[in-house]
């Protein structure tokens, strides 16, 4: 397993919320078995990548979501995880170091924008996203993954779907939840809509998240 430099931003001017909450977000999430959640999910999915698949992880925060990727992945595969908060980063790093199922992944961790991703158009076989497009102009953001996503590559959102429980997150972490007829629109522009999945309500996960898998034609 190679873990690169943070990078890129390091010690650049942007500060965002994360810096400061990245140990209480952990905490919360940790608390809420999301990961096992998702990890559920990718299980039964099963997306087909090959040996050597490139995989992005936007807006990986503490790595909830990048822990249940290197856990379900069905090859080994060069996954990238990014964030703009050198903090989370910090403890992604800390939690996928501790993962076995890591140790056969090729992994880098970098700070940088996802709306200015430092990739070449069609680079990744499938991207993940969790809970980050809600703090970027969504078109904006769906069109710069959709970019750097390969043909026939795959997107996984997650995004907050509206719901009593998420008005608390939204107040917590201070963001805006997506308008899902916007988001359809902006998505459809650049991708497929394969499938969407609504969590059980059994699972915390479902009270304020869904899970939207696209295709790139
Ligand atoms: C709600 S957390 C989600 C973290 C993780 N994806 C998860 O599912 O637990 C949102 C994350 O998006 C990151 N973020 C917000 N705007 C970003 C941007 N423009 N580029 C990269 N990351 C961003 C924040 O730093 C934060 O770590």
């Amino acid at each position: 397993m190679s873990q690169n430099s943070i990078g890129a931003l390091e010690g650049a001017s942007s500060v965002t919320l994360y810096d400061r909450f990245a140990s209480l977000y952990d905490i919360t999430f940790k608390f809420n078995r999301y990961s096992r959640s998702v990890e559920r999910y990718l299980r039964e999915r099963a997306i087909p990548l090959d040996e050597g698949a490139r995989v992005l992880d936007a807006g990986c925060g503490t790595g909830l979501l990048t822990l249940a990727l290197l856990r379900t992945l069905p090859r080994p595969a060069r996954l990238t995880a990014l964030d703009l908060s050198a903090p989370s980063l910090r403890k992604a790093r800390k939690w996928v170091a501790k993962l076995d199922e890591a140790r056969r992944h090729e992994i880098e961790f970098l700070r940088a924008n996802l709306l200015a991703l430092p990739f070449a158009a069609e680079t990744f076989d499938f991207i993940a996203t969790s809970g980050a497009l809600e703090y970027v102009p969504v078109a904006e953001g769906v069109a710069e993954l959709a970019r750097v996503l390969k043909p026939s590559g795959y997107l996984l959102h997650l995004p907050v779907r509206p719901a009593p429980a998420s008005k608390l997150l939204e107040l917590m972490f201070r963001f805006k939840t997506l308008d899902p007829a916007e988001l359809d629109r902006h998505t459809r522009r650049h991708l497929d809509i394969f499938e969407r999945h609504r969590f059980s309500p059994l699972e915390p996960i479902g009270w304020t998240k869904e899970a939207i898998l696209c295709q790139k034609p």
